[in-house]
């Protein structure tokens, strides 16, 4: 993933029984490519040490030691200088106050005061003493002057109890710090509209038919535009954990889909239609489970709508997004049907997918697309990741909309 690659983290770690997890944030962190500055309170070091994030960033850690070294009047200055990002993972409610109050008595403090980055505060602490008024009165001072404060979740606490306190977890947080760094990407501003998974059609109240998506291809858009700072409304049939900061839609048929689009592109510049859509559906749908003594059924289909066609109608500047990109998921002759759908569903891109192939396509990691642009520009891409095709995908849209 681009996003963090080379990315000034500063990260700063306090006293809590959290710190455990912050260990596990930095070393995803840096395995993403992030260059990892971890600077620890005192309180922090009783719960993990500076050898612990050393040995998982490859980097040197901060103690309060240092602010009292031989560089120490240029050690923060540098450190808060060279930040993109600065991310306290655990904060708790003494670090909180300290940060609200502008205090200077910590190499984190002094640090944070002279940050000009922005700022993640991941609070943990017992429950009480999160809603206690005054934490909260800092939070919000925090807040206020521009603090992107996430958490604390719900769950079991240090203390034995459970309640509102808890850290939120590596996967979560590093969500957010994709979220934050991606504010000023190549979408930043822009709603970006995009459909994953295959839809399903009721036979009847237990059976169904559906299409074979797994939605990686869907997610990984999602993700790839949140990271290129685009607002971003996930239409969905599957399960599947969603990239954090994206507006979650779950629907189940055709028509559900629909409906979704059509309210979700209202003010959005771009659709990206992923989802295997069922083209056909049962026309009749009994209310009482089909039988096997009643012999087997001849079930009759009708037309699914196809949501394309209707995005196409729109009436252009109204509703209709600036860019709709479609899919076609191809068994033979990839490019030929792939280039009919572009004009019929009059689209500025489709990504063409050869499903015959073992490692792209339904279910697997990578893909291999053709990218036909309305232009008559085509691009074959070779064999990556579902993310670097959704990078790709989203750079292209991006200059679409330029
Ligand atoms: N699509 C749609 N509504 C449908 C079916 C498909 O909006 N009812 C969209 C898909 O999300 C995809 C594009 O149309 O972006 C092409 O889908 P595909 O299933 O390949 O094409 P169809 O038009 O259904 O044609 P066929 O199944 O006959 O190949």
């Amino acid at each position: 993933m681009t996003i963090l690659k080379g990315k000034r983290i500063l990260m700063g770690v306090t006293g809590s029984i959290a710190a455990y997890k912050a260990a596990d944030l930095a070393s995803q962190l840096a395995q993403a490519g992030a260059i990892l500055d971890v600077v620890l309170t005192a309180s922090a070091l009783k719960f993990v040490t500076a050898l612990t994030f050393q040995s998982l960033t490859g980097r040197r850690a901060y103690t309060d030691a240092d602010l009292w070294g031989t560089e120490a009047h240029v050690l923060h200055v540098e450190l808060a200088r060279k930040a993109e990002l600065l991310v306290i993972a655990p904060c708790t409610a003494n670090t909180i106050a300290i940060l609200a109050h502008g205090e200077a008595d910590s190499l984190l403090a002094v640090t944070a005061l002279s940050a000009k980055c922005p700022l993640l505060i991941a609070p943990a602490m017992e429950s009480n003493m999160y809603a206690h008024p005054a934490t909260q009165e800092n939070l919000a001072k925090l807040a206020g002057r521009g603090a992107y404060i996430t958490g604390p979740a719900e769950g079991h606490l240090a203390s034995g109890k459970s309640g509102q306190g808890r850290m939120l977890e590596t996967l979560e947080l590093f969500g957010h710090i994709r979220l934050m760094l991606g504010r000023n990407g190549l979408l930043a501003d822009k709603k970006v509209v995009i459909t994953a998974g295959g839809t399903h059609e009721p036979l009847d109240p237990v059976r169904e038919l559906t299409n074979r998506s797994s939605g990686k291809q869907g997610y990984a858009l999602a993700q790839a535009a949140i990271d290129a700072g685009a607002q971003v409304s996930l239409i969905t049939s599957v399960e599947r954990t969603p990239p954090v900061g994206a507006r979650i839609v779950t629907v189940r048929t055709a028509q559900e889909m629909l409906e979704a689009v059509l309210a979700e592109v209202a003010g959005a510049d771009a659709l990206i239609m992923v989802a295997a859509v069922a083209d056909f559906r049962p026309k009749d749908i009994p209310d009482r489970k089909m039988k096997k003594k009643d012999g087997i059924p001849q079930v009759k289909l009708e037309y699914a709508p196809d949501i394309l066609e209707a995005v196409a109608n729109l009436k252009s500047g109204k509703k209709r997004p600036k860019v709709v990109v479609g899919f076609a998921a191809e068994s033979h002759d990839l490019l030929e049907n792939a280039a009919l759908k572009l004009q019929s569903k009059a689209l500025d891109m489709i990504v063409a997918n050869d499903i015959s192939a073992e490692d792209a396509g339904f279910s697997v990691d990578t893909n291999r697309v053709i990218l036909l642009h309305a232009n008559g520009e085509s691009e074959a891409l070779s064999l990556l990741s579902k993310f670097e095709v959704a990078e790709k995908i989203v750079n292209r849209v991006a200059s679409l909309l330029e």
